[in-house]
C-alpha cells in the first residue's frame, strides 16, 4: 500500500479513498494497483455489498499522474500504457458490486471516465468534470468512448470527449451521469446513505439486476483495450509529449 489510497470496511460498505492531496490526488501506478486490489478482493467477499469511491475534501482527482504519461511517452520500451492503469480499468469492467462515487472538486480524465462505471454518483456543488484528452493530444480511455455516448447521447459526449469541454455539477446531472448534487459538507453522508440503502437490498437480486443494466465485461474490455492501444500510440506523439512537458514547464515560469 502507498498510503495514497485508503480502504475501510464498515457495515457492508467498502470505502476506497484517494488521498494524495499535495498532487491533487493524481493517480500513480501504485495507486491504481491499490484501487484494483480493493475492487478485486471485494468480488468474492459476501460481507462487502457496496463500494464507495471518494477523494479528499475539494479534490476527487486530477487524473492520471502526468509524470507517468511523460515517462511512457518518451521511453523506448513500446509499452502501450502503464499496465496498472489498464488493470484498474479491467477491474472496473469485471466488478459486480454496486459502486457509489462521491465527487467533491475536480474530477479530471480517468477521474471522470471511472464514474461511467459507477452505479450512483453524488457530486458536491463545487464538483467539475473534465476529460481534456484532446488538449493533451490523446484519445478517450476507460471505455468512455462507448459509455459516454450511451449515457448522454453522441453530441454531448462529443463536447466532452472530443472538444474537451468541462461540465459543472448541474451540467453533469443534466447529462445523466450524476444522480444528485449536494453541499460539500453533506457529500460523504449522502454517499454513505445511498451505499447503505443499496447494501440493505437483497444482494443476489441486486447483482442480477445490475448485470442486466450493464454492458458485458467482455464488451467493456474489448473497448478498453482498443482505446488503450490508440492511447499508447498517441502518448508517444509529438503533440502529447509537448503537452506533458508544457504542464510541468508552466510551474517553473
Ligand atoms: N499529474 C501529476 N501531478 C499533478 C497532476 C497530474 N495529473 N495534477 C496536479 N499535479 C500536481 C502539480 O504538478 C502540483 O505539484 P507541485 O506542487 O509539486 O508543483 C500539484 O499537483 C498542485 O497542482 P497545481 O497545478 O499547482 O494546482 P492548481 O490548483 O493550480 O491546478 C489542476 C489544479 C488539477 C487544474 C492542474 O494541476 C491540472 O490541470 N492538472 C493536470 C490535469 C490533467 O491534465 N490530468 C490528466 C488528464 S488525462
Amino acid at each position: 500500500m502507498t498510503g495514497h489510497v485508503t480502504v475501510t470496511d464498515e457495515d457492508a460498505v467498502r470505502v476506497i479513498r484517494l488521498s494524495r492531496p499535495d498532487k491533487k490526488n493524481a493517480i500513480t501506478q501504485d495507486m491504481y494497483r491499490d484501487m484494483s486490489a480493493a475492487i478485486d478482493s471485494a468480488q468474492g467477499d459476501a460481507s462487502v455489498r457496496c463500494l464507495i469511491i471518494s477523494g479528499e475534501p475539494g479534490v476527487f482527482t486530477a487524473g492520471n499522474d502526468l509524470e507517468d504519461f511523460l515517462k511512457a511517452g518518451t521511453s523506448n520500451t513500446g509499452t502501450p500504457r502503464a499496465s496498472e492503469a489498464i488493470k484498474f480499468l479491467h477491474s472496473l469492467a469485471h466488478n459486480a458490486k454496486p459502486i457509489v462515487a462521491a465527487v467533491d472538486g475536480i474530477a479530471i480524465g480517468i477521474g471522470t471516465t471511472m464514474l461511467f462505471h459507477c452505479d450512483q454518483v453524488i457530486a458536491s456543488t463545487r464538483a467539475t468534470f473534465a476529460t481534456p484528452f484532446i488538449h493533451l493530444g490523446l484519445v478517450p480511455e476507460g471505455a468512455s468512448s462507448l459509455l459516454a455516448p450511451w449515457m448522454m447521447g453522441h453530441q454531448r459526449a462529443f463536447s466532452m470527449l472530443v472538444m474537451g469541454r468541462k461540465l459543472d455539477a448541474e451540467e453533469a446531472r443534466e447529462a445523466g451521469f450524476v444522480n444528485a448534487v449536494v453541499a460539500p459538507e453533506s457529500l460523504e453522508a449522502e454517499a454513505q446513505k445511498v451505499a447503505r440503502e443499496i447494501a440493505s437490498l437483497p444482494a443476489e437480486a441486486v447483482a442480477a439486476s445490475r448485470k442486466l443494466l450493464k454492458h458485458t465485461p467482455e464488451d467493456l474490455i474489448r473497448r478498453i483495450d482498443h482505446e488503450s492501444h490508440l492511447f499508447g500510440e498517441r502518448m508517444r506523439s509529438a503533440e502529447a509529449v509537448a503537452a506533458f512537458k508544457a504542464f510541468f514547464a508552466r510551474k517553473k515560469s
